[in-house]
């Protein structure tokens, strides 16, 4: 069975995380979890951290990952960062259901009025199929095009 679940950097959990952060997302980029800790300086403690947990025999096995900045770059607003899925099931509704885990969170106990990330190009499909708007012309970040992709929190009173 596959859960969602929010953990604490103390959580045994933790570790698969970052594991799976640095083989989908980081070393494409010539990164480690030592290296974004250097460019994301205080990040990693104020990240709310989602993984995507696969019950397995042998014990759980961290599938999938999602992280929210709150309150980030300013009130009110998040950032959704390091949204990642196990090549090896991409494309069974996981990256969805973090996705939805981290709107639930921010737009329901935070209150956050909108969440944005920098999508890089090949995930643009992805973010649309889950309603997000392009909100930036293509930039490049750790030498890849990227646009900024928001959504707003549904329940926002629009003046
Ligand atoms: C992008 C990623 C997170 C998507 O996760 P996933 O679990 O494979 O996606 P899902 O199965 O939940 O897909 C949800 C929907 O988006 C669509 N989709 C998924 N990836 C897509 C893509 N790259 N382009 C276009 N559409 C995509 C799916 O077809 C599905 O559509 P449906 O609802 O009509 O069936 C995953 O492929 C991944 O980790 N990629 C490598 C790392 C990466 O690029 N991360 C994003 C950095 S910004």
């Amino acid at each position: 069975m596959l859960t969602i679940r929010s953990i604490t950097r103390q959580d045994p959990l933790y570790a698969q995380e970052c594991d799976l952060r640095e083989r989908v997302l980081l070393r494409e980029v010539g990164l480690d979890m030592s290296s974004f800790k250097v460019l994301f300086p205080d990040a990693e403690e104020k990240f709310e951290h989602f993984v995507a947990v696969f019950d397995h025999p042998s014990g759980p096995r961290v599938v999938g990952c999602a992280l929210l900045l709150p309150n980030y770059p300013v009130p009110g607003r998040g950032k959704l960062m390091q949204m990642a899925v196990d090549p090896q099931r991409q494309g069974e509704g996981i990256g969805r259901r973090l996705v939805v885990a981290v709107e639930r969170r921010a737009f329901g106990e935070l209150g956050l009025g909108e969440i944005f990330c920098h999508a890089r190009d090949v995930a643009y499909g992805f973010y649309e199929r889950l309603g997000w708007d392009f909100d930036s012309e293509v930039f490049l970040e750790a030498d890849a095009p990227h646009r900024r992709m928001t959504i707003r929190n549904p329940e926002a009173v629009t003046a």
